[in-house]
């Protein structure tokens, strides 16, 4: 079977959802994903993720991967990207939620241009430092940078090089942003009403399509 992202699958026009979902650490991306994914079937794909199961495969690349995420820095985009384009090529979806990526203007344009696609649209959870860092304190998932020395690097990362992405995106038109300060449900509410008016958008447009060639 042919893959979502073989060379002629991705010239324009070819048919894969992509959705950023950026926002700052523990503003909740991978918990709105989830809900994204059972209510309307996407693959959620977090980059942090793939770079985490790539340090536990034990892959030459991990002990660069593990020390860069204890200092809350960022992967070289070759790295990331290669695992993006390859769980995406894995998956027989072609409705994709690529989560907390990209993360700086490295990883847009090396994803852009590897892989030749651009977001739909782009969610972005908009969320007070005070409460990120709330949340994160509390996460309890193990992880080695939830803590408040790489907290705080994170927080910077995030400002420096995340937010001129998120830029680019709002003066492109493309950028989706949601209150994340809200409680889980009353985001998912937001979220929900974004998905609803794109997807009734997208089906609007191809029924238009359809009235005009029947009628010409
Ligand atoms: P991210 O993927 O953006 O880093 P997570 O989805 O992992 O964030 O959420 C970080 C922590 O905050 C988790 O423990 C999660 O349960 C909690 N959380 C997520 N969304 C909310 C919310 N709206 N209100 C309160 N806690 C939340
Ligand atoms: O998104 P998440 O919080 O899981 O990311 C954890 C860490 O993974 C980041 O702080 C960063 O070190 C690394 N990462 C990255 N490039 C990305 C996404 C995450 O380097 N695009
Ligand atoms: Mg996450």
């Amino acid at each position: 079977m042919g893959s979502v992202l073989d060379a002629e699958c991705t010239e324009p026009g070819t048919k894969v959802t992509v959705i950023f979902v950026l926002g700052g650490p523990g503003s909740g991306k991978g918990t709105q994903c989830a809900n994204i994914v059972r209510h309307f079937g996407y693959t959620h794909l977090s980059a942090g993720d793939l770079l985490r199961a790539e340090i536990k495969s034990g892959s030459k690349n991990g002990t660069m991967i593990q020390s860069i995420i204890k200092e809350g820095k960022i992967v070289p985009s070759e790295v990331t990207v290669k695992l993006l384009q390859h769980a995406m090529q894995e998956s027989e979806n072609d409705k994709f939620l690529i989560d907390g990526f990209p993360r700086n203007e490295e990883n847009r344009e090396t994803f852009e241009s590897v892989t030749g696609i651009a977001p739909n649209f782009v969610l972005f959870f908009d969320c007070p430092e005070d409460e990120m860092e709330k949340r994160l304190l509390s996460r309890n998932q193990g992880r080695e940078d939830d803590n408040i020395e790489t907290i705080k690097k994170r927080f910077k990362v995030y400002l420096e090089s995340s937010l001129p992405v998120i830029a680019h995106y709002s003066s492109k038109g493309k950028l989706k942003k949601i209150d994340a300060a809200k409680p889980v449900d009353a985001v998912f509410e937001d979220v929900k009403a974004i998905f609803n008016s794109t997807s009734e958008k997208v089906a609007s447009e191809e029924f238009q399509h359809l009235q005009d060639s029947t009628s010409s």
